[in-house]
């Protein structure tokens, strides 16, 4: 990486961490008497109002997807009632089982589990990623154990989320990442020819965070139980709309329980869920799979020990926002949320589609993606990011997207976004020497030589954000 990229990179993350690392008292040893509460409540208030407008506004891609005033003081009137509650204990908190027993059934209904058997089951979890990391870490077990698999391998499309090699990564799992398609899907005969004696399972999803296209579900889960392996669809980003889509008649691809070879699904509560941020759902089809991701341990001096998920102790006030929610909002309320959000990216792809130079990738239902052949995209994203937008930067090729939320659903976002983005295009095109914004650090982050350098890079950015 050359040193001003670097240093053009590293001035902006400073930037913005700036305000909050000099602005304001700097604790790294514990006052040796303790801050004045309200003192503490007024700081965290001046926090928020720092950076609540830009997400308020619907300056941003996915992240706040209700965010609703009353509603936020409903979850958070819902988290102080439960503050002290722990899943690990069921025995003191026995209504968190129940929120959580209840968040997975609802969940697992919704996605077409037979309401007539119990064969959908699931777990509560902390977020997509974490419900992502169980399935493939069960599979691996259950591999192991029914097969005796030892080197176990994934097949997943290059769209499928981060967290699957993350998953590979932490449990010895090979991730074997086959291209999409020109249509930006899985590609069904290529995840044919990568199958193996050591293959454990396959991915989709539905649909993947870059594009928003679902995957083709039904050919690839059809495919993996032929061959008797484990089929996990990702809808932590779909899976609390799609449904709801469906039912307002929108064309949605088969994606759920209602495909026989589908035998887990990762569905994010956090989400399109509306609650609050760390709550999902992990799903599997049978109790004997669900075993696999359980953890017990019976020779410690601490006692039995037993777990679901990755977490020992852990928030039941989340999943009681979580159940909060859902009970809260019902069908009626994801379908009229799910309207609005539907029909403010229609608009928008319908009207993104006639600006020139302007490439809209696919039809995804929730999200609008640019590709241009013309311009360079990052600089239009730059000049987004002047006028206080913050889309997704994509790469593999240059793209971008808005995922679009209940905050674009507000009056006049939707006209104030179309109008800022034609601005930038015609920008970008008449200033093509036009800073390029993250667009290099892309460029070589894709570049395979280069990929050593950039993830020292991310190193000292992580390293940044817990520095006082
Ligand atoms: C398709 C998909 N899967 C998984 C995840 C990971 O979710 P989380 O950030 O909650 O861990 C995301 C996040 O955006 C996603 O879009």
């Amino acid at each position: 990486m050359d040193a001003a990229m670097f240093a053009d990179m590293m001035a902006g993350i400073e930037k913005t961490l700036k305000p909050y690392q000099e602005g304001f008292a700097k604790y790294d040893y514990l006052p040796e008497k303790g801050m004045d509460r309200e003192e503490i409540l007024e700081l965290m208030e001046q926090f928020k109002d720092m950076e609540a407008s830009k997400w308020k506004e619907g300056f941003i891609s996915g992240a706040v997807y209700h965010g609703n005033e009353a509603y936020i003081d409903f979850m958070n009137r819902v988290y102080a009632i439960n503050s002290q509650s722990n899943p690990l204990h069921p025995e003191i908190w026995p209504s968190t089982s129940k929120f959580e027993a209840e968040v997975v059934a609802m969940t697992a209904n919704m996605l077409s589990a037979d309401r007539t058997s119990d064969e959908i089951v699931g777990t509560v979890t902390s977020g997509g990623t974490e419900s992502i990391l169980l399935a493939m870490k069960t599979y691996r077990d259950w591999a192991r154990e029914t097969k005796d698999i030892t080197e176990p391998e994934i097949i997943a499309p290059t769209t499928a989320h981060a967290a699957f090699t993350k998953a590979g990564d932490y449990f010895g799992i090979k991730v074997v990442r086959i291209p999409v398609g020109a249509d930006f899907r899985a590609d069904v005969p290529a995840t044919w020819e990568a199958i193996n004696e050591n293959t454990i399972a396959l991915v989709g999803s539905a649909p993947p965070f870059p594009h928003g296209i679902v995957d083709p579900i039904e050919e690839l889960s059809e495919l993996a139980r032929q061959h008797e392996l484990g089929f996990h669809t990702d809808a932590c980003l779909g899976g609390f709309i799609l449904p709801w889509a469906e039912k307002l008649g929108y064309t949605v691809p088969p994606f759920d329980f209602r495909l026989p070879g589908v035998t887990s699904i990762s569905v994010d509560t956090h989400k399109y869920g509306y609650a609050a941020k760390g709550t999902s759902v992990v799903l599997y089809r049978g109790a004997e799979l669900r075993h696999f991701q359980y953890f017990s341990v019976t020779d410690w001096p601490g006692g039995f020990y037993v777990s679901p998920t990755f977490a020992g102790s852990r928030s039941g006030a989340l999943s009681a926002v979580a159940w909060a929610a859902m009970v809260s909002l019902g069908e009626k309320g994801y379908l009229d949320t799910a309207k609005r959000i539907l029909e403010t990216t229609a608009w928008l792809k319908r009207e993104m589609r006639e600006i020139p130079d302007i490439d809209m990738i696919g039809d995804p239902l929730f999200m609008v993606t640019f590709q241009s052949k013309s311009l360079n995209v990052y600089q239009i994203m730059e000049y987004m990011t002047e006028r206080n937008w913050d889309l997704s930067g994509l790469h593999l090729p240059p793209s971008a997207h808005l995922c679009i939320t209940l905050r674009h659903t507000q009056e006049g976002v939707k006209e104030r976004f179309l109008e800022d983005f034609t601005e930038a295009v015609k920008y970008v095109k008449e200033h093509p020497e036009a800073s390029e914004g993250m667009g290099p650090i892309y460029g070589m982050a894709a570049a395979i030589e280069t990929r050593g350098m950039v993830k020292s890079v991310f190193n000292w950015f992580m390293d940044l954000l817990y520095t006082v």
